[in-house]
């Protein structure tokens, strides 16, 4: 994970969206990264009153833990991102869409209401199985094959997808207001928006994984 990540002009949008652990932060911080997204780390200190120094650190901690638990060999590693991420992730969309359509069904009516979330989340899950697909059936196993030279393309494919993909996390984000739940919210509401949070999380930390260590040790080969 790049140290210049940190740096004080980066905007909080893509610390949030490339540092596993970051939008944890910035929620508990109230520190908007959807439509504060485009202010810089020291900005959005000042804004929430808060000291920029010590926000920073808690910061570089996510960055020296980033990828330490990761498996060391790459057949281990790619096992570990299909069981964590890919078979987690295909668990609970299905479930999460069905939520978010029962949420903007029953309380459409409500000022607070995430319209729009349900559409979003299908493009997320279709994005999301469109690419992992690739992965499974072409990526990971030239991975595992040794081909690193010729991995330049695919791999560059793979970003693109990353950054569709976390372009959607922002929508839910946007939509959902920070995932922050109206006073009074019914249990739908709130599983939906506490699982929402574990998945936003999971897709932020997936893509870290791929693009700051497997990706770089694929084609190190
Ligand atoms: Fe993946
Ligand atoms: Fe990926």
């Amino acid at each position: 994970m790049s140290d210049t990540l940190l740096a004080a002009e980066t905007t909080v949008r893509d610390i949030a969206a490339k540092l596993p652990g970051a939008a944890e932060i910035f929620r508990n911080s109230e520190i908007s990264f959807c439509c504060g997204g485009d202010l810089s780390l020291k900005q959005a200190a000042e804004k929430a009153g808060l000291d920029l120094a010590a926000l920073t650190s808690r910061l570089q901690d996510l960055i020296d833990r980033a990828g330490r638990s990761a498996p060391q060999e790459t057949p281990d590693l790619i096992r570990h991102i299909l069981d964590r991420y890919h078979a987690a992730h295909r668990e609970e969309l299905d479930f999460l869409i069905q939520l978010a359509n029962r949420v903007e069904t029953v309380h459409g009516d409500q000022e607070e209401a995430p319209l729009g979330l349900t559409e979003t989340m299908i493009a997320l899950r279709d994005e999301l199985e469109n690419h992992m697909n690739m992965e499974e059936q072409i990526l990971f196993p030239a991975i595992l094959n040794g081909a690193g030279a010729h991995l330049a393309e695919p791999i560059r494919i793979m970003n693109e997808d990353h950054a569709d993909a976390t372009a959607l996390l922002h929508r839910i984000e946007h939509l959902t207001n920070g995932l922050s739940l109206p006073i009074g919210a019914c249990g739908s509401w709130t599983a939906l928006y506490t699982g929402l949070h574990k998945l936003c999380d999971d897709v932020v930390a997936h893509i870290a994984l791929e693009e700051t260590v497997l990706f770089p040790r694929a084609v190190a080969v």
